[in-house]
């Protein structure tokens, strides 16, 4: 059954409720209520929806105004006609500035009343629709962008993107609440055009608190003090700010804010209700998101355990991964590589020998050389590692890592025997930062060697075992960092170890 659209008709003459009540009962999709006592209307108003409002203009001490002002608080999107019997062109456009749709006559015809009732309904349903529309491609492109994502940051800066294009503002951002801070609003992610004050975006002013403080006020449209300035020049420099809160379940999780420097632009009532909608979803897609983040560490923190007690069995490696870690990172950042590939980079090394789980304890700790036999079995564990990784989707980057770190520059190495740049870099480098910090420590079959052999024994593997431009950018960053180098090796360096110019093939 079709949903009838409400009207409600206001008049303190009875009589004029009854006529227009009877000429809109006729239509069946119309449900029609009255009210004589304009105090009474504005309750129903107030506390029912209503889709079109007939009201008078005057009602003794009351006014229709009123009856508009309550009807567009209670829906922005209410149609209210005035009825009058003294039109006045001041009236008119009086109403009309204040939002109301249109102007009947006392006394009017029927075939005029439902002509604009119709109209009116039409208005509705379009308006509507178009909200409806908006927020279905708004949010289409948020669920969108939220997919194609992991991690929470660059979910957040997509939002924040998006929302800058939705809705055509200058500046935004996210704040959300953690608890364990002493400013317990944190900035996850702000965008901004350069040149725009970021204290309202980075929370430092009560406005972009002012959603929090409150879950009745949704949203706060604040206009500067100067917005009743007559000079054009002076109101170009008003800047509009909106603060709308992440709500889930009720509870505040953060606010989206944003910043709209031009007060010709301020956000109109479609926008707001298009914006509370895209936040409550946006709200979900984080906190889902955050969950996964969260999912994802408490993977990572158990994945790191296991690699760990890896590590704990082999006593001669202790602090093995941290320190290659190191190693490795000091060659990366010289490639200038980005945040993420450098979490990469942090869990490969971390897991890089974790295939070493499936080796024995009589081989991982033997003293002295292994037997072919034993030597085939160690070699298994850069494949085991894969294996275990491969089917963890947000493991599987560390692939390279794990796969190819044994392999050698002239093709000598394994598992496959690849050759020069084949090798992935990420097994180049840390195949450099893993012997290296192999040569330095001490091993089953042999004691460590000083730091200067270590050196040497990498420029005379240069070329054959390894990458020679990476040796050489190592050697380079281990000179940068000879004091760091010499408090984890505890050793002291004499200057110019690090300079052997590595050979050339
Ligand atoms: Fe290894």
């Amino acid at each position: 059954m079709a949903f009838k659209s409400r009207i409600l008709v206001v008049d303190d003459d009875p009589e004029v409720c009854d006529v227009a009540a009877e000429m809109l009962r006729d239509n069946a999709h119309l449900a029609v209520a009255t009210e004589t006592d304009p105090e009474k209307a504005i309750g129903l108003v107030k506390g029912s929806q209503f889709d079109l409002i007939l009201t008078d203009l005057m009602m003794g001490s009351h006014s229709g105004m009123e009856m508009l002002e309550a009807a567009l608080e209670a829906d922005p999107d209410t149609v209210v006609v005035f009825m009058t019997g003294y039109p006045t062109v001041e009236n008119a456009t009086q109403a009309l500035k204040c939002g109301a749709y249109d102007f009947l006559v006392k006394p009017f015809q029927l075939g005029q009343l439902l002509a604009t009732v119709e109209r009116g309904l039409r208005k509705l349903q379009l308006s509507r629709e178009n909200i409806r529309l908006k927020e279905q491609l708004a949010l289409f492109k948020i669920a969108e962008a939220m997919g194609l994502t992991i991690h929470l940051s660059t979910a957040l800066n997509q939002v924040l993107k998006l929302t800058m294009k939705e809705f055509h503002v200058e500046a935004a951002s996210i704040l959300l609440f953690d608890p364990s801070k002493p400013t317990p609003f944190v900035v996850q992610a702000l965008q901004t055009q350069s040149g725009i004050d970021r204290s309202f975006l980075e929370g430092k002013t009560n406005h972009s608190l002012l959603a929090v403080k409150s879950k009745i006020v949704e949203i706060e449209n604040v206009y500067a003090s100067s917005v009743a300035s007559e000079d054009i020049l002076e109101q170009d420099r008003i800047t509009t700010y909106l603060s709308c809160p992440l709500l889930i379940r009720g509870r505040v999780i953060g606010v989206l804010n944003m910043q709209r420097a031009n007060v010709h632009h301020e956000f109109a009532t479609g926008e707001l209700q298009s914006l509370k909608v895209i936040a409550s979803k946006a709200a979900y897609a984080i906190s889902n998101s955050k969950l996964y983040d969260d999912l994802e560490k408490a993977y990572l923190s158990t994945i790191m355990a296991l690699a760990n007690a890896v590590e704990a069995r082999d006593r001669y490696t202790s602090g093995h991964t941290v320190r290659v870690t190191y190693l490795a990172e000091l060659i990366a950042r010289e490639f200038g590589w980005d945040e993420e590939r450098m979490f990469i980079l942090s869990m490969g090394c971390s897991l890089h020998d974790i295939g070493k789980i499936g080796v024995p304890d009589s081989i991982l700790n033997k003293p002295g050389f292994l037997n072919q036999r034993e030597m085939t079995i160690m070699r298994k564990h850069t494949e085991l590692g894969a294996r275990i990784v491969e089917g963890i989707d947000f493991l599987r980057p560390c692939l390279p890592y794990i796969i190819a770190h044994h392999e050698w520059w002239d093709g000598s190495g394994y598992p496959s025997g690849l050759k020069d740049e084949r090798i992935p870099r990420e097994g180049r480098i840390l195949a450099v930062a893993d012997s290296f910090d192999a040569m330095v420590t001490d091993r089953p079959y042999r004691r460590s060697r000083s730091i200067e052999q270590a050196v040497q024994e990498l420029v005379d593997f240069s070329g054959k075992q390894f990458d020679p431009a990476i040796v050489e950018i190592f050697l380079a960053a281990l000179d940068k960092h000879r004091e760091k180098i010499e408090v984890i090796y505890g050793a002291a360096v004499s200057d110019g170890s690090f300079r052997t110019a590595p050979a050339k093939t």
